[in-house]
């Protein structure tokens, strides 16, 4: 349905956002704004602002904001169509389709029904007829619960080649219709069934309506599952099952959590963990993601502990980084997949599995340092290679210059030599090193910065932070070239450093070409992040530094405990506590 541009002006403009959302939010006013407990997230203190001039409201908690329609779809889990029906609707103007749409409407409505039908034939032969005893017992025999097979109406085909089919044509479905959605195949005209003597799952889309069926087998035989065929309402890519029960759970628990099977699903879902989705054993898609980012933009995968599951894990993660999703990955004993581990380990030790999920990078530097022997140069070459790519898809550049740093600190190399082994990495399908299409290689430049480097950008764009970055002990632990010098300039030049002068003041050198680079790499900065960016890389050099002097304070303890000079040992321990003194004090504050 393509409604005009015009018309969907008209129904904002005549919608007023504050009564709208006063259906769902208790609004106050509060001077020319609106003020409530924000929806979106939990709060005690109002944060949630609309503003009817504007037509738009905002939290400033949360940051979730937009226009009426934003506000219902996201409220409501409805897709933009469906938020304009509603709000048409309540002003009582009609939407015009053009007579194709509503053509392919009512043909659509059609098929939802049909679907429905059958759903309902295969869920009465599972629980009322004798036949479906079979069926009764494989599920029984996998812990599926009676309010599990009710809840997602799952059902049972029987045997027989006429048993939908014949139960179709008595209701005087078209048997092309039925084709159509792969229920039955025509022979010679007439419909026989397609799904026989095999537990059926109804799938559903976001709203509830049945779009498709799986039915697994009861034995041995193959295809184990047999699924339904892409249909007008049907596209397996785009569809997530069970997100019509798991979007509300998702949105409150701000997880999603996905599998890969039917089963997978069910044993989370009747074990309480009902944020979860599967995939139905295709590769997740960007259009899995982004229905999932409606609701969440966390998300934990839980597949197979096999090589199946260890491969569709990786490809998948990948497409998390691109999408920006934060992205974990729970992990399972190798054999075992949410279902079988569900039923051993119960609830419990499925939330344990979750919880424990380890972020996208962590998990793909696990599995470089198992393939390589990380203690030889070509094994350090190894795994630089295999983690460069997916570091470099890392859209934060603070998260990416922790990984640089852990991977430097793994590796026992220096960080600068990981990031131009990063920058000199082929870039996908072996072309030479360019920046992703639509990013600078400017930008491209300031996604790899070093810690220090990362402070000195700071300091840099935002010269009003200065005095957080204060003082000789700071100065000090600079220790890239030119570092220190460029600080030192930023630090004299005050609330506008004028970077015409510093090719003056700064000598031609290494803190000159710094400072260069700097000015030109592009920084994300999140809004108001820079201040708490910059504490955290500020408190983590000086760290870094402490460690440095706590390693050659040991070996000079070493040695002078070999040398039996105890004056002298007296004197490293005092200086050694004293550092880790300092040391805590900077875990204190970080933790405050
Ligand atoms: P699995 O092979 O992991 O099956 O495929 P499973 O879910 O653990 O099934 P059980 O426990 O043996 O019954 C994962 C998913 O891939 C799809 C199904 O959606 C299945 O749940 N699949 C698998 C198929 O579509 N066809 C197949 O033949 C096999
Ligand atoms: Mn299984």
């Amino acid at each position: 349905m393509r409604v005009a541009d015009e018309l969907i002006a008209e129904i904002r403009q005549r919608t007023s956002i504050v009564q709208v959302i006063a259906d769902y939010v208790a609004l106050r006013k509060a001077g020319r704004n609106y003020v409530g407990l924000c929806p979106f997230h939990a709060e005690r203190t109002p944060s949630f602002t609309v503003n009817e001039e504007k037509e738009i409201f905002h939290c400033f908690g949360c940051g979730a904001g937009g226009n009426v329609f934003h506000f219902l779809m996201r409220h409501e889990n409805l897709t933009f169509q469906e938020a304009l029906k509603l709000l048409a609707d309540r002003l009582g103007v009609a939407l015009r389709t053009s007579p194709g749409e509503a053509r392919r409407a009512s043909e659509a409505e059609a098929l939802y029904e049909l679907n429905q039908k059958a759903a309902a034939y295969y869920h009465r032969l599972l629980l009322e007829s004798p036949e479906g005893e079979r069926g009764r017992a494989y599920l029984a025999e996998r812990g599926v619960t009676e309010a599990t097979i009710r809840e997602y109406e799952l059902g049972y085909a029987p045997e027989r080649w006429d048993g939908l089919a014949g139960y179709l044509a008595g209701q005087g479905v078209s048997p092309e219709a039925a084709e159509r959605l792969g229920l039955i195949v025509l022979r010679d005209g007439r419909g026989v069934d397609r799904f026989r003597r095999r537990v059926i799952f109804p799938i559903r889309n976001l709203t509830g309506r049945v779009v498709g069926f799986g039915g697994r087998t009861l034995g041995e035989e193959l295809p184990k599952y047999l699924n339904s065929p892409d249909s007008a309402i049907y596209h397996k890519g785009k569809l997530l099952y069970g997100l019509h029960v798991a979007k509300g759970p998702i949105r409150s628990a701000d997880l999603a959590i996905i599998v890969e099977g039917y089963f997978d699903l069910l044993m989370l879902h009747q074990l309480g963990l009902r944020n979860a989705v599967a995939t139905l054993g295709t590769a997740l898609t960007p259009d899995h993601v982004r229905l999932l980012q409606r609701f969440t933009r966390t998300i934990v995968t839980f597949f197979d502990g096999d090589e199946a599951g260890t491969k569709a894990t990786a490809r998948s993660l990948e497409l998390f980084l691109e999408e920006g999703v934060q992205a974990r990955v729970a992990l399972l004993p190798r054999g075992m997949d949410p279902d079988s581990f569900g039923r051993a380990a119960g609830a419990e030790g499925l939330r344990r599995q979750v919880a424990q999920a380890l972020p996208v990078a962590d998990f793909f530097i696990r599995q470089a340092l198992q393939a390589h022997d990380s203690r030889t140069p070509q094994g350090k070459a190894g795994v630089v290679e295999a983690v460069g790519p997916i570091l470099r898809k890392i859209r934060s550049e603070v998260e990416r210059s922790v990984y640089v740093r852990r991977l430097a600190e793994l590796l026992e190399l220096d960080e600068p030599v990981i990031l131009r082994a990063l920058r000199a990495l082929p870039a996908e399908g072996g072309a030479p090193p360019v920046p992703p299409s639509g990013r600078s290689a400017a930008a491209e430049a300031g996604g790899l910065l070093t810690l220090e480097e990362m402070i000195l950008k700071l300091l840099l764009e935002k010269p009003g932070l200065q005095g957080l970055a204060d003082g000789q002990e700071l100065a000090e632990a600079f220790t890239v070239e030119g570092a220190r010098g460029l600080y030192l300039w930023l630090r004299d030049a005050g609330e506008r450093p004028d970077l015409s002068r510093a090719a003056l003041e700064l000598e031609e050198g290494p803190a000159l070409a710094l400072l260069h680079k700097l000015a030109v790499a592009e920084l994300e900065l999140p809004q108001g992040q820079a201040r708490k960016m910059l504490t955290d890389c500020v408190r983590r050099l000086k760290r870094d530094r402490i460690r440095q002097q706590r390693m050659a304070l040991r070996r000079e303890i070493g040695e002078a405990s070999e040398q039996g000079d105890t004056a002298r040992l007296r004197e490293l321990q005092t200086e050694l506590n004293r550092l880790t003194e300092l040391e805590r004090e900077l875990v204190r504050g970080s933790a405050a």
